[in-house]
Protein backbone atom coordinates (compact mmCIF):
# COMPACT_ATOMS: atom_id res chain seq x y z
CA UNK A 1 0.00 0.00 0.00
CA UNK A 2 1.36 3.21 -0.91
CA UNK A 3 1.32 5.56 1.97
CA UNK A 4 1.87 9.64 2.11
CA UNK A 5 5.67 10.77 1.77
CA UNK A 6 6.92 11.58 5.50
CA UNK A 7 6.01 15.30 6.55
CA UNK A 8 3.37 15.82 4.18
CA UNK A 9 -1.11 15.03 4.97
CA UNK A 10 -4.17 14.40 3.00
CA UNK A 11 -6.80 17.46 3.86
CA UNK A 12 -9.87 16.04 3.22
CA UNK A 13 -13.50 14.70 5.03
CA UNK A 14 -13.86 16.42 9.03
CA UNK A 15 -10.34 18.39 8.09
CA UNK A 16 -11.58 20.37 5.09
CA UNK A 17 -14.11 22.37 6.46
CA UNK A 18 -11.25 24.20 8.57
CA UNK A 19 -9.12 24.79 5.67
CA UNK A 20 -12.18 26.33 3.84
CA UNK A 21 -13.09 28.06 7.22
CA UNK A 22 -9.68 29.82 7.46
CA UNK A 23 -9.01 30.68 3.75
CA UNK A 24 -12.49 31.84 3.27
CA UNK A 25 -11.65 34.58 6.26
CA UNK A 26 -8.68 35.14 5.17
CA UNK A 27 -10.27 36.32 1.25
CA UNK A 28 -12.71 37.72 2.98
CA UNK A 29 -10.32 40.01 5.26
CA UNK A 30 -7.85 40.55 2.46
CA UNK A 31 -10.73 42.14 0.33
CA UNK A 32 -11.85 44.22 3.05
CA UNK A 33 -8.38 45.94 3.42
CA UNK A 34 -8.13 46.10 -0.43
CA UNK A 35 -5.17 43.31 -1.13
CA UNK A 36 -5.75 41.60 -4.86
CA UNK A 37 -4.52 37.99 -5.04
CA UNK A 38 -1.42 36.87 -6.66
CA UNK A 39 -0.55 32.76 -7.89
CA UNK A 40 3.33 32.54 -8.87
CA UNK A 41 4.57 29.03 -9.63
CA UNK A 42 5.49 26.43 -7.09
CA UNK A 43 8.84 25.95 -8.37
CA UNK A 44 11.12 28.71 -9.34
CA UNK A 45 15.09 29.34 -10.16
CA UNK A 46 16.70 28.49 -6.63
CA UNK A 47 18.76 31.63 -7.01
CA UNK A 48 15.67 33.72 -6.20
CA UNK A 49 15.87 31.77 -3.17
CA UNK A 50 19.66 31.90 -2.41
CA UNK A 51 19.31 36.07 -3.52
CA UNK A 52 16.66 37.13 -1.11
CA UNK A 53 16.27 34.46 1.69
CA UNK A 54 20.26 34.35 2.45
CA UNK A 55 22.99 32.01 1.65
CA UNK A 56 23.43 30.91 5.54
CA UNK A 57 20.20 30.65 6.14
CA UNK A 58 18.70 27.44 7.48
CA UNK A 59 16.25 27.45 4.97
CA UNK A 60 18.79 27.90 2.13
CA UNK A 61 21.53 25.77 3.33
CA UNK A 62 19.21 22.55 4.42
CA UNK A 63 15.52 23.02 3.68
CA UNK A 64 15.29 23.58 0.06
CA UNK A 65 13.95 20.92 -2.11
CA UNK A 66 16.32 22.11 -5.16
CA UNK A 67 16.21 19.81 -8.71
CA UNK A 68 17.64 20.29 -12.13
CA UNK A 69 15.19 19.82 -14.45
CA UNK A 70 15.38 17.66 -18.05
CA UNK A 71 17.34 20.66 -19.39
CA UNK A 72 19.85 21.36 -16.37
CA UNK A 73 17.89 24.35 -15.02
CA UNK A 74 18.99 24.49 -11.14
CA UNK A 75 14.84 24.67 -9.88
CA UNK A 76 13.80 25.01 -5.93
CA UNK A 77 10.19 24.39 -4.84
CA UNK A 78 9.27 27.48 -2.99
CA UNK A 79 10.34 27.39 0.74
CA UNK A 80 8.27 30.69 0.75
CA UNK A 81 6.10 33.09 -1.08
CA UNK A 82 7.44 36.85 -0.59
CA UNK A 83 10.72 35.98 -3.05
CA UNK A 84 8.43 34.83 -5.96
CA UNK A 85 5.97 37.89 -5.55
CA UNK A 86 8.73 40.47 -5.60
CA UNK A 87 9.72 38.34 -8.44
CA UNK A 88 7.28 38.76 -10.62
CA UNK A 89 6.43 42.39 -9.30
CA UNK A 90 10.08 43.50 -10.78
CA UNK A 91 9.73 41.34 -13.93
CA UNK A 92 6.48 42.60 -15.00
CA UNK A 93 7.25 46.25 -13.93
CA UNK A 94 4.14 46.75 -11.38
CA UNK A 95 6.17 49.65 -10.33
CA UNK A 96 5.08 51.64 -13.64
CA UNK A 97 1.58 51.07 -12.66
CA UNK A 98 1.39 51.12 -9.37
CA UNK A 99 2.55 53.27 -6.82
CA UNK A 100 1.20 50.86 -4.21
CA UNK A 101 0.40 46.91 -4.50
CA UNK A 102 -1.18 44.78 -2.40
CA UNK A 103 -1.37 41.32 -3.15
CA UNK A 104 -2.04 38.38 -1.26
CA UNK A 105 -1.48 34.46 -1.73
CA UNK A 106 -2.94 31.15 0.03
CA UNK A 107 -0.46 28.01 -1.26
CA UNK A 108 1.54 25.18 -0.50
CA UNK A 109 5.79 25.62 0.68
CA UNK A 110 8.05 22.90 0.57
CA UNK A 111 10.68 22.77 3.29
CA UNK A 112 13.03 19.72 4.08
CA UNK A 113 13.24 19.88 7.64
CA UNK A 114 12.47 17.67 10.74
CA UNK A 115 8.64 16.64 10.65
CA UNK A 116 6.87 17.42 14.08
CA UNK A 117 4.00 18.42 15.59
CA UNK A 118 2.85 22.17 13.47
CA UNK A 119 5.86 21.17 10.91
CA UNK A 120 5.46 19.80 7.80
CA UNK A 121 7.22 19.46 4.52
CA UNK A 122 4.47 20.38 2.45
CA UNK A 123 2.96 23.44 4.65
CA UNK A 124 0.47 26.20 3.49
CA UNK A 125 0.74 30.03 4.38
CA UNK A 126 -1.65 32.74 3.80
CA UNK A 127 -0.25 35.66 3.03
CA UNK A 128 0.24 39.72 2.26
CA UNK A 129 2.92 41.60 0.76
CA UNK A 130 2.74 45.52 0.57
CA UNK A 131 5.25 46.81 -1.66
CA UNK A 132 5.86 50.67 -2.46
CA UNK A 133 5.87 52.07 0.55
CA UNK A 134 8.43 53.04 3.45
CA UNK A 135 5.56 54.12 5.65
CA UNK A 136 5.69 52.80 9.51
CA UNK A 137 1.84 52.79 9.46
CA UNK A 138 2.01 50.18 6.26
CA UNK A 139 3.35 47.77 8.81
CA UNK A 140 0.54 48.88 11.16
CA UNK A 141 -1.81 48.02 8.68
CA UNK A 142 -0.06 44.88 8.34
CA UNK A 143 -0.46 44.06 11.68
CA UNK A 144 -3.39 44.95 12.06
CA UNK A 145 -4.61 43.02 8.94
CA UNK A 146 -2.70 39.74 10.76
CA UNK A 147 -4.77 40.76 14.48
CA UNK A 148 -7.95 40.77 12.68
CA UNK A 149 -7.88 37.54 10.37
CA UNK A 150 -7.17 35.73 14.11
CA UNK A 151 -9.87 37.19 15.73
CA UNK A 152 -12.10 36.77 13.13
CA UNK A 153 -11.46 33.21 12.80
CA UNK A 154 -12.54 33.46 16.67
CA UNK A 155 -9.07 32.47 17.99
CA UNK A 156 -7.97 33.52 21.62
CA UNK A 157 -4.29 33.66 23.43
CA UNK A 158 -2.13 34.78 20.85
CA UNK A 159 0.45 37.37 21.15
CA UNK A 160 2.09 39.83 18.98
CA UNK A 161 6.12 40.17 19.32
CA UNK A 162 7.82 43.05 17.58
CA UNK A 163 11.54 44.27 16.80
CA UNK A 164 13.29 46.67 14.95
CA UNK A 165 16.32 44.89 13.47
CA UNK A 166 17.81 48.06 11.45
CA UNK A 167 18.72 48.53 7.94
CA UNK A 168 22.16 47.73 6.17
CA UNK A 169 23.86 50.67 7.29
CA UNK A 170 22.94 49.69 11.19
CA UNK A 171 23.58 46.33 10.89
CA UNK A 172 27.40 46.85 10.12
CA UNK A 173 28.16 48.07 13.65
CA UNK A 174 25.81 45.30 15.39
CA UNK A 175 27.36 42.74 12.97
CA UNK A 176 30.91 43.91 14.04
CA UNK A 177 29.42 44.08 18.08
CA UNK A 178 28.57 40.50 17.66
CA UNK A 179 31.19 39.01 16.17
CA UNK A 180 33.42 40.59 19.15
CA UNK A 181 30.74 39.16 21.77
CA UNK A 182 30.93 35.94 20.30
CA UNK A 183 34.09 35.06 19.39
CA UNK A 184 35.22 33.24 22.30
CA UNK A 185 32.11 31.45 22.45
CA UNK A 186 31.53 27.82 22.30
CA UNK A 187 29.30 27.69 19.19
CA UNK A 188 28.09 25.21 16.78
CA UNK A 189 29.77 24.62 13.79
CA UNK A 190 27.03 25.99 11.61
CA UNK A 191 27.43 28.85 13.77
CA UNK A 192 31.10 28.92 14.14
CA UNK A 193 30.52 29.09 10.26
CA UNK A 194 27.96 32.08 10.15
CA UNK A 195 29.88 34.08 12.61
CA UNK A 196 32.05 36.13 9.72
CA UNK A 197 29.55 36.76 7.85
CA UNK A 198 26.05 36.70 9.61
CA UNK A 199 26.70 36.27 13.53
CA UNK A 200 23.25 37.59 13.72
CA UNK A 201 21.99 34.13 12.76
CA UNK A 202 23.29 32.67 16.10
CA UNK A 203 19.33 33.88 17.56
CA UNK A 204 17.76 31.84 15.33
CA UNK A 205 19.89 28.71 15.39
CA UNK A 206 18.25 25.98 16.89
CA UNK A 207 21.39 24.28 19.05
CA UNK A 208 20.66 24.13 23.08
CA UNK A 209 24.20 25.96 23.61
CA UNK A 210 23.44 28.97 20.95
CA UNK A 211 20.14 29.36 22.34
CA UNK A 212 21.55 29.60 25.99
CA UNK A 213 24.59 31.81 24.46
CA UNK A 214 22.59 33.87 22.46
CA UNK A 215 20.25 35.19 25.53
CA UNK A 216 23.23 37.67 26.42
CA UNK A 217 23.86 39.16 22.98
CA UNK A 218 23.83 42.97 22.95
CA UNK A 219 20.45 44.44 21.76
CA UNK A 220 20.14 45.93 18.62
CA UNK A 221 18.25 48.84 19.84
CA UNK A 222 21.59 50.79 20.40
CA UNK A 223 22.76 50.70 16.95
CA UNK A 224 20.02 51.52 15.33
CA UNK A 225 20.23 55.11 12.79
CA UNK A 226 17.94 57.43 13.45
CA UNK A 227 15.91 56.81 10.73
CA UNK A 228 15.31 53.34 11.68
CA UNK A 229 14.90 54.31 15.31
CA UNK A 230 12.20 56.83 14.56
CA UNK A 231 10.47 54.05 12.09
CA UNK A 232 10.14 51.61 14.75
CA UNK A 233 9.25 54.82 17.61
CA UNK A 234 6.66 55.60 15.10
CA UNK A 235 5.37 51.96 15.01
CA UNK A 236 5.28 51.11 18.81
CA UNK A 237 3.18 54.77 19.47
CA UNK A 238 0.60 53.70 16.64
CA UNK A 239 0.30 50.67 18.10
CA UNK A 240 -0.34 51.81 22.25
CA UNK A 241 -2.33 54.32 20.34
CA UNK A 242 -4.60 51.67 18.92
CA UNK A 243 -4.93 49.81 21.88
CA UNK A 244 -3.16 46.81 20.53
CA UNK A 245 -0.88 45.13 22.61
CA UNK A 246 2.69 44.09 22.00
CA UNK A 247 5.85 42.70 23.41
CA UNK A 248 9.28 43.88 22.38
CA UNK A 249 11.64 41.25 22.03
CA UNK A 250 14.96 42.39 20.69
CA UNK A 251 16.61 38.78 19.77
CA UNK A 252 13.27 38.56 16.98
CA UNK A 253 15.47 38.44 13.49
CA UNK A 254 13.59 36.04 11.75
CA UNK A 255 14.84 33.24 9.89
CA UNK A 256 15.24 34.92 6.38
CA UNK A 257 17.90 37.35 5.29
CA UNK A 258 15.68 40.04 3.65
CA UNK A 259 14.11 41.87 6.65
CA UNK A 260 14.88 45.18 7.21
CA UNK A 261 13.41 47.64 10.29
CA UNK A 262 10.54 45.96 11.41
CA UNK A 263 9.90 42.48 11.75
CA UNK A 264 7.19 40.24 13.91
CA UNK A 265 5.56 37.39 14.87
CA UNK A 266 2.30 36.25 16.32
CA UNK A 267 2.84 33.62 19.01
CA UNK A 268 0.47 31.24 20.99
CA UNK A 269 0.78 28.41 23.52
CA UNK A 270 -1.03 26.09 22.28
CA UNK A 271 1.78 25.08 19.15
CA UNK A 272 4.43 23.88 21.73
CA UNK A 273 7.93 24.18 20.31
CA UNK A 274 6.23 25.21 16.87
CA UNK A 275 4.93 28.29 18.66
CA UNK A 276 4.99 30.86 15.64
CA UNK A 277 1.40 31.22 13.78
CA UNK A 278 2.49 34.36 11.64
CA UNK A 279 5.79 35.91 10.85
CA UNK A 280 6.23 39.11 8.96
CA UNK A 281 8.10 42.42 8.53
CA UNK A 282 10.00 44.73 6.34
CA UNK A 283 12.13 44.16 3.51
CA UNK A 284 13.50 47.48 1.50
CA UNK A 285 16.22 46.14 -0.35
CA UNK A 286 14.56 43.17 -1.94
CA UNK A 287 13.01 44.82 -5.08
CA UNK A 288 16.26 46.45 -6.01
CA UNK A 289 18.06 43.16 -4.90
CA UNK A 290 15.84 41.75 -8.30
CA UNK A 291 16.40 44.37 -10.37
CA UNK A 292 13.64 46.77 -9.41
CA UNK A 293 14.10 50.10 -8.52
CA UNK A 294 14.55 51.04 -4.67
CA UNK A 295 10.93 50.01 -3.14
CA UNK A 296 9.88 49.33 0.22
CA UNK A 297 8.00 46.96 1.18
CA UNK A 298 6.42 44.56 4.11
CA UNK A 299 3.99 41.48 4.53
CA UNK A 300 3.64 38.70 6.74
CA UNK A 301 2.71 34.91 6.14
CA UNK A 302 0.38 33.05 8.32
CA UNK A 303 1.07 28.97 8.67
CA UNK A 304 -2.62 27.16 7.62
CA UNK A 305 -1.48 23.99 9.88
CA UNK A 306 -0.65 25.76 12.55
CA UNK A 307 -3.80 27.87 12.66
CA UNK A 308 -6.61 24.90 11.75
CA UNK A 309 -4.42 23.06 15.10
CA UNK A 310 -5.54 25.88 17.46
CA UNK A 311 -9.26 26.31 15.47
CA UNK A 312 -9.36 22.50 16.94
CA UNK A 313 -7.93 22.76 19.96
CA UNK A 314 -9.69 25.72 21.23
CA UNK A 315 -12.87 23.64 19.61
CA UNK A 316 -14.04 26.00 17.40
CA UNK A 317 -17.01 24.76 16.27
CA UNK A 318 -17.45 25.49 12.57
CA UNK A 319 -20.79 25.10 11.13
CA UNK A 320 -21.40 22.89 8.27
CA UNK A 321 -23.92 23.57 5.96
CA UNK A 322 -25.98 20.84 4.92
CA UNK A 323 -27.44 20.39 1.06
CA UNK A 324 -30.84 21.58 0.02
CA UNK A 325 -32.63 18.64 -0.66
CA UNK A 326 -32.15 14.96 -1.12
CA UNK A 327 -34.63 13.31 -3.39
CA UNK A 328 -35.74 9.75 -2.58
CA UNK A 329 -37.06 7.12 -4.95
CA UNK A 330 -39.12 3.88 -4.77
CA UNK A 331 -38.83 1.46 -8.18
CA UNK A 332 -36.96 2.23 -11.03
CA UNK A 333 -39.73 4.29 -13.17
CA UNK A 334 -39.32 6.64 -10.04
CA UNK A 335 -35.94 6.50 -9.76
CA UNK A 336 -35.47 8.08 -13.48
CA UNK A 337 -37.78 10.43 -12.62
CA UNK A 338 -35.84 11.20 -9.17
CA UNK A 339 -32.96 11.98 -11.60
CA UNK A 340 -34.54 14.04 -13.96
CA UNK A 341 -35.49 16.10 -11.01
CA UNK A 342 -32.18 16.00 -9.62
CA UNK A 343 -30.67 17.96 -12.77
CA UNK A 344 -33.14 20.03 -12.93
CA UNK A 345 -32.88 21.64 -9.17
CA UNK A 346 -28.95 21.93 -9.64
CA UNK A 347 -29.30 23.85 -12.80
CA UNK A 348 -31.17 25.95 -10.61
CA UNK A 349 -28.62 26.60 -8.29
CA UNK A 350 -30.04 24.05 -5.11
CA UNK A 351 -27.17 21.76 -3.79
CA UNK A 352 -29.13 18.63 -4.22
CA UNK A 353 -28.23 14.73 -4.38
CA UNK A 354 -29.78 11.44 -4.27
CA UNK A 355 -28.53 7.81 -3.27
CA UNK A 356 -27.69 6.63 -6.39
CA UNK A 357 -27.85 2.77 -4.75
CA UNK A 358 -31.03 0.92 -4.58
CA UNK A 359 -31.66 0.97 -1.01
CA UNK A 360 -34.69 1.01 1.19
CA UNK A 361 -36.48 4.67 1.61
CA UNK A 362 -35.81 4.11 5.66
CA UNK A 363 -31.90 4.24 4.76
CA UNK A 364 -32.60 6.98 2.00
CA UNK A 365 -34.11 9.04 4.74
CA UNK A 366 -31.00 8.37 7.46
CA UNK A 367 -28.67 9.36 4.63
CA UNK A 368 -30.73 12.97 4.08
CA UNK A 369 -30.19 13.33 7.90
CA UNK A 370 -26.64 12.59 7.63
CA UNK A 371 -26.14 14.65 4.66
CA UNK A 372 -27.64 17.35 6.57
CA UNK A 373 -31.13 18.01 3.95
CA UNK A 374 -32.98 21.01 4.42
CA UNK A 375 -35.74 19.08 2.71
CA UNK A 376 -36.68 15.45 0.79
CA UNK A 377 -38.29 14.64 -1.97
CA UNK A 378 -40.34 11.21 -2.30
CA UNK A 379 -41.08 9.61 -5.14
CA UNK A 380 -43.30 6.30 -5.33
CA UNK A 381 -46.17 4.45 -6.77
CA UNK A 382 -48.27 6.81 -5.46
CA UNK A 383 -46.48 10.19 -6.57
CA UNK A 384 -45.90 8.81 -9.73
CA UNK A 385 -49.65 7.80 -10.24
CA UNK A 386 -50.97 11.55 -9.39
CA UNK A 387 -48.30 13.65 -11.08
CA UNK A 388 -46.79 14.97 -8.17
CA UNK A 389 -43.61 15.12 -5.55
CA UNK A 390 -44.44 14.39 -2.18
CA UNK A 391 -41.70 17.62 -0.17
CA UNK A 392 -40.62 16.41 3.35
CA UNK A 393 -39.33 19.82 5.26
CA UNK A 394 -37.41 18.44 7.53
CA UNK A 395 -36.47 21.56 9.83
CA UNK A 396 -40.35 22.41 10.42
CA UNK A 397 -41.36 18.93 10.36
CA UNK A 398 -44.43 19.09 7.65
CA UNK A 399 -45.03 17.97 4.00
CA UNK A 400 -46.40 19.52 0.64
CA UNK A 401 -47.50 17.69 -2.26
CA UNK A 402 -46.31 20.05 -5.22
CA UNK A 403 -46.50 19.64 -8.66
CA UNK A 404 -43.52 19.35 -11.33
CA UNK A 405 -44.37 22.89 -12.49
CA UNK A 406 -44.10 24.55 -9.07
CA UNK A 407 -41.28 22.30 -7.44
CA UNK A 408 -38.42 24.48 -8.42
CA UNK A 409 -40.10 27.87 -7.37
CA UNK A 410 -41.49 26.20 -4.07
CA UNK A 411 -38.32 25.07 -3.17
CA UNK A 412 -36.36 28.28 -3.76
CA UNK A 413 -39.06 30.36 -2.20
CA UNK A 414 -38.32 28.02 1.34
P1 LIG B 1 8.26 32.22 8.06
O1 LIG B 1 8.33 32.71 9.47
O2 LIG B 1 9.35 31.39 7.57
O3 LIG B 1 8.10 33.53 7.16
O4 LIG B 1 6.90 31.44 7.87
C1 LIG B 1 5.66 32.03 8.20
C2 LIG B 1 4.77 31.04 8.92
O5 LIG B 1 4.68 29.84 8.15
C3 LIG B 1 5.30 30.59 10.27
O6 LIG B 1 4.96 31.51 11.27
C4 LIG B 1 4.57 29.26 10.45
O7 LIG B 1 3.25 29.47 10.94
C5 LIG B 1 4.48 28.73 9.02
N1 LIG B 1 5.52 27.71 8.79
C6 LIG B 1 6.81 27.90 8.48
N2 LIG B 1 7.46 26.73 8.31
C7 LIG B 1 6.55 25.75 8.52
C8 LIG B 1 6.58 24.33 8.50
N3 LIG B 1 7.69 23.65 8.18
N4 LIG B 1 5.44 23.66 8.78
C9 LIG B 1 4.31 24.31 9.08
N5 LIG B 1 4.21 25.66 9.11
C10 LIG B 1 5.31 26.39 8.84
C11 LIG B 1 8.00 33.50 5.80
O8 LIG B 1 7.84 32.52 5.15
C12 LIG B 1 8.00 34.89 5.21
N6 LIG B 1 7.89 34.76 3.75
C13 LIG B 1 6.87 35.73 5.77
C14 LIG B 1 6.79 37.10 5.18
C15 LIG B 1 5.95 37.52 4.22
N7 LIG B 1 7.58 38.10 5.49
C16 LIG B 1 7.26 39.15 4.75
N8 LIG B 1 6.28 38.80 3.96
Amino acid sequence: MFKVVRGTKDIFLDEIKYWQYVEENFKKICKIFNYQEIRTPIFEETEVFIRSIGLETDIVEKEMYTFLDKKGRNLALRPEETAPVIRAYVENSIFLKKPLSKFYYIGPMFRYDRPQAGRYRQFHQLGVEAIGDISPYLDLEIIILSLNFLENLGLKNFKLFINSIGCKNCRVNYQSELKRFLEKKLLCNDCNRRLKSAPIRILDCKNEGCKEIAKGIPEIFNFLCDECSEHFEKLKDSLTNFGIEFQIDPYLVRGLDYYTKTCFEIKTDLLGAQNSLIGGGRYDELVKEFGGPDTSAVGFAAGEERIVFCLKKQKIEIKEEGIDVLISTIGDKAKLRGIKLLFNLRRNGLISDHDFRTISLKSQLRYADKLGARFVIIIGEDELKKNIFLVKDLKKSVQFEVSEDDIVNFLLKN
